[in-house]
């Protein structure tokens, strides 16, 4: 919840579903004629490359904006979480069975904390998969992601840490604030959310340069 001297009350959570709400369904309307036309070009066999390129633009980014809309709500609206007891070595194991990794991305992992926790593993998944997208964002020609879990001075700790250039001195300060980007067409939610997954857990997410390039620290406390 957001105070704002002027506007008074802003519940963001709801603002951002009622904008939400407003511009999917204009995206439906493009969505729907946009099929049309592309129905309409096919069947004439037209050989316009060029047309055939705009409806593939014009797909994408409706595409996109709906990709927008839904990563923007989700973040305003993850307030509460369904929790369970996990083993955390095993979820992680598990997680990275399932991720794709791109081709020339090393894995190392070293899965060790024995730690139980008390987790809601689609949030956590969450969380985690954003930390791996960074790690190959900041990895376009390849290198090595590694990924730890431990237990240290009785918290449970996942350290994913990439070869790449690191966080820069203003990313390390300001990584957790929404919207916070350096990169071309992003949001720049990804480590805010991130961070509110953690806090909603009663745990921390932090980030640091190493010599070696970024690390990301998630803790939470074992169950
Ligand atoms: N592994 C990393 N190495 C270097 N910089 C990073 C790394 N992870 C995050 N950052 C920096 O922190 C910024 C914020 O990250 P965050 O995940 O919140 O947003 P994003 O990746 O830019 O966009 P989005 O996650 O919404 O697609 C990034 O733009 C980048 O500058
Ligand atoms: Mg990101």
């Amino acid at each position: 919840m957001a105070t704002d001297t002027e506007f008074g009350e802003v519940d963001l959570a709801k603002m951002t579903s009622l904008i939400g709400h407003e511009i999917r369904n204009p995206l439906a309307v493009i969505s729907n004629s946009i099929y049309y036309i592309k129905n309409k070009v096919e069947a004439a066999q037209s050989k316009d490359e060029k047309v055939a390129k705009h409806i593939r633009i014009i797909e994408s980014e409706v595409q996109r904006a709906n990709s927008i809309l839904k990563e923007v709500s989700l973040f305003f609206k993850l307030k509460e979480l369904a929790t369970k007891a996990a083993a955390l070595d095993g979820f992680m194991e598990e997680l990275l069975a399932a991720h794709a990794f791109p081709d020339g991305i090393a894995v190392k992992k070293s899965l060790q904390s024995k730690a139980t926790v008390s987790i809601d593993p689609a949030q956590l998944q969450r969380a985690v998969e954003a930390v791996l997208q960074n790690a190959v964002d900041a990895l376009p020609s390849g290198g090595t992601v590694t990924v730890g879990a431990k237990t240290e001075k009785g918290q449970a700790v996942v350290e994913i840490a990439d070869s790449g250039p690191g966080f820069t001195p203003e990313a390390t300060v300001k990584a957790f604030t929404p919207f916070f980007t350096t990169k071309e067409r992003r949001m720049g939610l990804g480590l805010a959310t991130v961070r509110r997954i953690m806090t909603l857990h009663q745990g921390k997410a932090e980030v640091r340069k190493s010599s070696a390039g970024a690390v990301v620290r998630l803790t939470l406390t074992p169950a």
